[in-house]
């Protein structure tokens, strides 16, 4: 018997417990074909500091390290705004990133036909739009030392932030892009500022050392500035594009607004594979928080959690035909007018959480 997929399931609080419900609806469904998925559950985020006073447990910990991937839900809000900063909801976010050495960061902008008429840009500039924002998410100048504030003694004082970036990091990063866009349309676009920083320099000659194996792929090389312009403009021009921390930040949320709601947008972040297995270390998630305005009130649109498991199925077992049947059934449950209320258009029905995964369950 083929060894058990593992899923270490960590909700959070907020909307994500909701969220991941709809998640283990399909479970028992991708088993059902031969899946041979585990699940195991932990706590993060303010439901882990409620329980034991930590954002995250050690042993939880140790069971996302072991798993071959984690789903996490959101975390984060009001109610833990007074406790320390160390076992703030977010630090179980941080520690599980920097663990499991997460340091490629996948961000999709895929246009559902059915809600192509809610974003900011014209229908036939988003229509059918699938592109793939790989963003560096270890290094730069988020962590880049130094990092300091002097007081400069004259009522003045200096700030400075340190972008750096080593070769390595460049190239790892590089290889995700590069392999992802063998699997789409074969296409890259890095984007840097190669004009006025001198990391900008050496990310442009090493993704485009490392590009000379990936023959199969075509590379090209975009100012981010002008890159930002581009995907306004004509964002389907681009299949995978791969940026900085720092750039891949903006340019990520920038790309996750041409399509719509935050209640639809999965992300997914790989790491360095696992020293005896050879396997990347991953993790799924949606994008937005633990949304305490709507939290407990059954009306979360759970599809973004949904699509992360797809991406999961997708980057981490290889299940392309079944990730893309789960993405189709929630086109199939769009297209037939189903809706949660944060993406609510006239003439459609309004449905809650758990109307909404049994609908995408259904169409599954
Ligand atoms: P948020 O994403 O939680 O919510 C922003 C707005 O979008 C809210 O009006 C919310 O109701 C709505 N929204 C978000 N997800 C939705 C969904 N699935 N269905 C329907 N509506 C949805 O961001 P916000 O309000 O800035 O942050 C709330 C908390 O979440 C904060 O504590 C923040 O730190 C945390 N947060 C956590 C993240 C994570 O766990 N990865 C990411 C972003 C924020
Ligand atoms: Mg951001």
């Amino acid at each position: 018997m083929a060894a058990a997929r593992t899923l270490f399931l960590l909700p959070g609080d907020g909307i994500g417990p909701e969220a991941m419900r709809e998640v283990e609806k399909l479970i028992p469904i991708l088993n059902e074909r031969g899946g041979g998925f585990e699940t195991r559950s932990g706590l993060v985020g303010g439901a882990a500091v409620d329980a034991h006073g930590a954002a995250i447990s050690d042993e939880d910990m140790g069971h996302a390290l072991a798993a071959d991937a984690v789903l996490f839900g959101a975390v984060g809000g009001p109610k833990w705004d007074g406790v320390p900063y160390e076992v703030r909801p977010e630090a179980g976010l941080l520690r599980l990133r920097k663990e499991l050495q997460l340091f490629a960061n996948l961000r999709p902008a895929i246009c559902y036909p059915a809600l192509a008429d809610a974003s900011s840009l014209k229908r036939e500039l988003v229509d059918g739009l699938d592109i793939l924002i790989v963003r560096e998410l270890t290094g730069g100048v988020y962590f880049g030392e130094p990092k300091t504030i002097t007081d400069l003694g004259n009522g003045q004082k200096r700030a400075v932030d340190t972008q750096v970036y080593d070769t390595f990091e460049i190239e790892r990063i590089a290889r995700v892009a590069f392999e992802l866009a063998k699997t789409r349309k074969g296409r890259v676009t890095s984007m840097e500022k190669r004009n006025v920083m001198k990391s900008g320099v050496l990310w442009n000659e090493v993704v485009t050392r490392t590009g000379k194996d990936y023959p199969d792929v075509a590379l090209d090389h975009m100012l981010a500035d002008a890159g930002g312009m581009q995907l306004v403009r004509n964002p389907k021009q681009f299949d995978v594009i791969v940026t900085d921390n720092l750039f891949g930040d903006m340019l990520s949320d920038v790309a996750a607004m041409l399509t719509g709601s935050l209640g639809m947008l999965p992300s997914a972040s790989l790491g360095a594979p696992d020293e005896t297995t050879g396997k990347r270390r991953a993790m799924y998630e949606p994008v937005h928080g633990s949304a305490p305005d709507i939290a407990g009130k059954g009306v979360a649109n759970p599809i973004a959690m949904i699509a992360s498991l797809a991406m999961c199925l997708r980057y981490s077992f290889g299940m392309v035909t079944q990730a893309d049947a789960l993405e189709a059934a929630v086109a199939e449950v769009l297209d037939s007018g189903i809706r949660t209320p944060d993406i609510m258009a006239p003439g459609c029905r309004e449905v809650g959480t758990a109307e909404m995964g049994d609908a995408v369950a259904a169409a599954y």
